[in-house]
């Protein structure tokens, strides 16, 4: 029987704290913000009868999600296998096999899909492998930004009426969830949505790319390009930067895409004075201590951190473009093939 009150032990995790930033700029800050949709998805699974007592669960993760599945499928005794790649770092290695994850790391990138895709073939193998279990898919599970609901209204419950919703885009889960709900009582609502050079997710060719959480190699189902004012792509350097800036003018020690959506949330505010901007920080930095906040290991690993950072973005007549630096596209609510044409990435 569906067990929701063990399902529910760690929602308490599930709110951000709302952090005044200056000016009407709040930061949502999550502990763990995957620990949301993990729980609303399993809760939905058992109710549909695809997840049981004991069940196996099989995902394709490198970061969040993987470890947001390990703390509920512990406290709910299913079983965890993780398709994962490079950006595991050994840090979340280790939390994970001490919550009982089974882990297989793919080592070589997919042609044309990257690693992403390949994880995603890898995992089919274990699906076939392990029958009965369940894939919660958050690339293309509507129950992904079904579950921002008490967000969004999280987010009026402090702020009040919301003018601009900032942040990255993974998934797409958090931002197209949370836009869908605040547009039924806002529907002027700016959306900034913010992906990384490199990243097909909003029309630009695949290539090598350096931080995880946001951006891929493949375009997930759950993003709702139609759902967005606005996108901004922000090279490593910039992203690893701001999140050091968030670190030090706020005090809040949070991972790289929360420090996207500072840099990006930041400027958005300056240039809109009077409006009601929330930025979405989706994890703490605790995670990135030996990698992202180890200037050592940044000036080794991150092309151009030496070079100035631009203090606001270029506007670019199209998202192929090469880019460089910060860029800036207004993608104006449309759909993909709208605004790429023929032009369009692999989906
Ligand atoms: C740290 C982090 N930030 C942001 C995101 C993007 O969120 P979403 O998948 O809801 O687009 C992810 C996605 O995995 C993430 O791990």
């Amino acid at each position: 029987m569906f067990d929701r009150v063990r399902l529910r032990n760690l929602e308490e995790f599930e709110d951000p704290r709302m952090v005044p930033l200056g000016g009407h700029l709040f930061g949502a800050c999550f502990f763990l913000m995957k620990l949301l949709p993990a729980r609303f998805m399993l809760e939905r699974a058992v109710e549909r009868g695809q997840l049981g007592p004991g069940g196996i669960i099989c995902e394709s993760s490198s970061g969040t999600f993987a470890l947001a599945l390990a703390m509920l499928s512990v406290q709910n005794d299913y079983r965890l296998l993780i398709v994962g790649d490079w950006a595991l770092d050994r840090n979340l290695r280790r939390r994970l096999f001490q919550l009982g994850v089974e882990l297989d790391i793919v080592e070589t990138a997919h042609p044309t899909g990257g690693f992403q895709l390949a994880r995603l073939e890898r995992l089919q193998d274990h699906l076939r492998n392990k029958p009965g279990s369940y894939w919660p898919a958050q690339y293309s599970n509507h129950d992904n930004p079904t579950a921002y609901s008490k967000i969004a209204a999280r987010f009026i419950d402090v702020v009040g009426p919301v003018d601009c919703l900032v942040g990255s885009v993974g998934s797409g889960g958090s931002m197209c969830g949370t836009a869908r709900y605040l547009r039924l009582l806002f529907p002027e609502l700016k959306v900034v949505g913010i992906d990384t050079h490199n990243s097909v997710l909003f029309g630009q060719p695949n290539a090598l790319r350096h931080v995880s959480g946001l951006g891929g190699g493949i375009i997930p189902a759950n993003v709702d390009h139609t759902q967005f004012d606005e996108i901004h792509w922000l090279s490593a350097a910039e992203i690893i930067s701001a999140a050091h800036d968030l670190h030090k003018k706020h005090g809040l020690f949070m991972g790289p895409t929360s420090g996207a959506a500072f840099r990006v949330a930041r400027w958005w505010s300056d240039n809109h004075p009077g409006k009601r901007v929330v930025a979405i920080f989706p994890d703490e930095g605790h995670r990135y201590a030996d990698t992202v906040f180890d200037v050592a290991w940044v000036a080794a690993n991150i092309p151009n951190w030496t070079r100035t950072r631009s203090e606001e973005p270029i506007t670019v007549p199209s998202p192929g473009v090469k880019m460089t630096d910060w860029a800036r596209y207004p993608w104006g609510r449309r759909g993909l093939s709208e605004v790429l044409g023929d032009g369009l990435p692999p989906g």
